[in-house]
């Protein structure tokens, strides 16, 4: 092992108290960039990760502009013309923390329970960015680095990254580098580092479906008029058919055939069915039976109901038939399907089976590409290497249900590839009550971070 390696490693291990210290100021800022009330919450945020990247002696530092949350860019390229260059990306914006009273803690006053750290984005992804920033300052501050550096940290990764593509385009040079390090992935388990090679696209949609023209007594109008929340509830019931399969039209026409051996690779991944009863909870699993459940959240696109509103939902009870129902619903994509044909589908499904009684309307809220990454580059092989030699083991390679907007808008606008890692676990709770970090692989992935720019060729 190198000296420079090791003094960086021996950094990071002296100053992990004060490591934890900055993630918990971080997690302080509610960044919620779904909530408008959250807008300001979301700027300070971005000023914050601003001033850490200054204070990692990074140049260049901007808060830019785009359609809607700002980016915040920095770099350091004194590495020289030979040595490889970097992009790390971050996303500072969180999910909403609804339902508060399920919190066993503040979702804001990050607290440290047994090995984890409760907060909202502790797990997603602002534990992710502070290994990142303390990395590179365990670097910085020791030896010094010789690979030239970029940073991209987004303020609108939860929210389908819907301006970042436009804003990548427009400034490709700007992110031009050999590869993109994104640890906004997970990992199996704490004992399975993880490089992930696939995520699944998205196209969100609002659907609302209007009745009568205001909410009636159900007693005196109960049987003469289509309740909105029961013809939307038929609607949404017709989506999927006895075998999980989803019935919009269209929806399977460019689904690409995944091959035998993928498919054995992925029978090979420790996430047996018992291991999604655990993570979930749910008291039996569901959904196509030609596929294993692994299967199912990664090669297999989905549609689920996100919420549903109608009526009278308050405590106590109301005879009342409401006048309209709402519901969210997304649908995760897999190689070739496009968000915009999506859309289309939902809207044919629609006119093909909605009932005269109603009328209805639905909103494309926003969507993310389908991206699948190299198994096998510069960037994957130290990376890899750095996993390693943290864990003992080699990582799994798995493809991923979630999403992540940056990654097919960076193949796409700057021709630069990413390699996806993550130190949050399955049961961490992301955009769930409760969310938390895992200390230990926290820490660990950081040590990785550092082996990573050690081991590049
Ligand atoms: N970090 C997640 C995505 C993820 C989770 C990837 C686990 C791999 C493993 C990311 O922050 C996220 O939640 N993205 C959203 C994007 C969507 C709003 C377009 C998602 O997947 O719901
Ligand atoms: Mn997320």
């Amino acid at each position: 092992m190198t000296d420079a390696r090791q003094a960086a490693l021996d950094y990071a291990h002296q100053n992990r108290e004060q490591f934890l210290e900055v993630l918990k100021e971080f997690l302080a800022i509610p960044s919620i960039s779904t909530s408008p009330e959250h807008k300001a919450d979301v700027q300070r945020c971005a000023d914050w990760v601003a001033d850490r990247l200054k204070s990692l002696d990074m140049e260049n530092v901007q808060i830019m502009p785009t359609g809607g949350h700002p980016v915040v860019y920095g770099e350091h390229l004194k590495a020289g013309k030979d040595a490889p260059t970097v992009l790390i990306y971050g996303h500072y914006d969180i999910q909403p923390v609804d339902p508060l009273e399920l919190w066993t803690s503040d979702p804001f006053k990050a607290e440290v329970r047994g090995d984890n750290l409760y907060a909202r984005g502790s797990s997603d992804m602002k534990g992710q960015v502070i290994a990142s920033f303390k990395a590179i300052e365990s670097i910085v501050r020791t030896s010094g680095l010789n690979v030239n550096l970029k940073w991209l940290i987004e303020g609108e990764e939860e929210i389908g990254s819907e301006h970042l593509g436009e804003f990548i385009k427009k400034n490709a040079k700007l992110f031009k580098a050999d590869f993109c390090i994104n640890p906004d992935a997970g990992m199996i388990n704490a004992d399975s580092p993880t490089i992930t090679y696939g995520l699944r696209g998205l196209a969100y949609f609002e659907l609302r479906v209007y009745g009568p023209e205001r909410d009636l007594h159900s007693g005196l109008f109960g049987g003469t008029v289509h309740n909105p929340a029961q013809a939307l509830t038929e609607l949404i019931a017709g989506m999927h058919d006895k075998k999980g399969r989803i019935t919009l039209p269209g929806f399977y026409d460019k689904v690409r055939k995944v091959s035998k051996s993928e498919r054995a690779d992925i029978a090979r991944l420790p996430t047996t069915p018992k291991h999604f009863l655990k993570q979930t909870g749910a008291p039996a699993l569901w959904g196509e039976p030609d596929y294993s459940p692994e299967e199912r959240v990664s090669i297999r696109p989905t549609l689920e109901v996100n919420g549903l509103l109608s009526g009278f939902t308050g405590e106590g009870s109301k005879t009342v038939l409401p006048a309209w129902a709402m519901a969210k619903i997304s649908c995760r994509l897999v190689p070739d399907q496009e968000p915009d044909d999506i859309y289309k589908s939902m809207v044919k499904y629609m006119k093909k089976h909605a009932p005269k009684t109603i009328k209805w309307e639905v909103k494309n809220l926003h969507s993310s590409g389908v991206a699948i990454t190299e198994k096998d580059s510069a960037g994957v092989r130290a990376m890899a290497k750095g996993l390693e030699q943290v864990w003992g083991k080699r990582p799994l390679f798995k493809r991923e249900g979630g999403s992540i907007g940056v990654v097919v808008q960076l193949q796409k606008y700057a021709g630069v590839e990413s390699v996806l890692t993550g130190f949050g676990l399955p049961e961490d709770n992301a955009h769930s009550p409760n969310e938390k970090l895992h200390l230990p692989s926290w820490t660990k992935g950081i040590d990785a971070f550092i082996n990573m720019f050690y081991n590049l060729e």
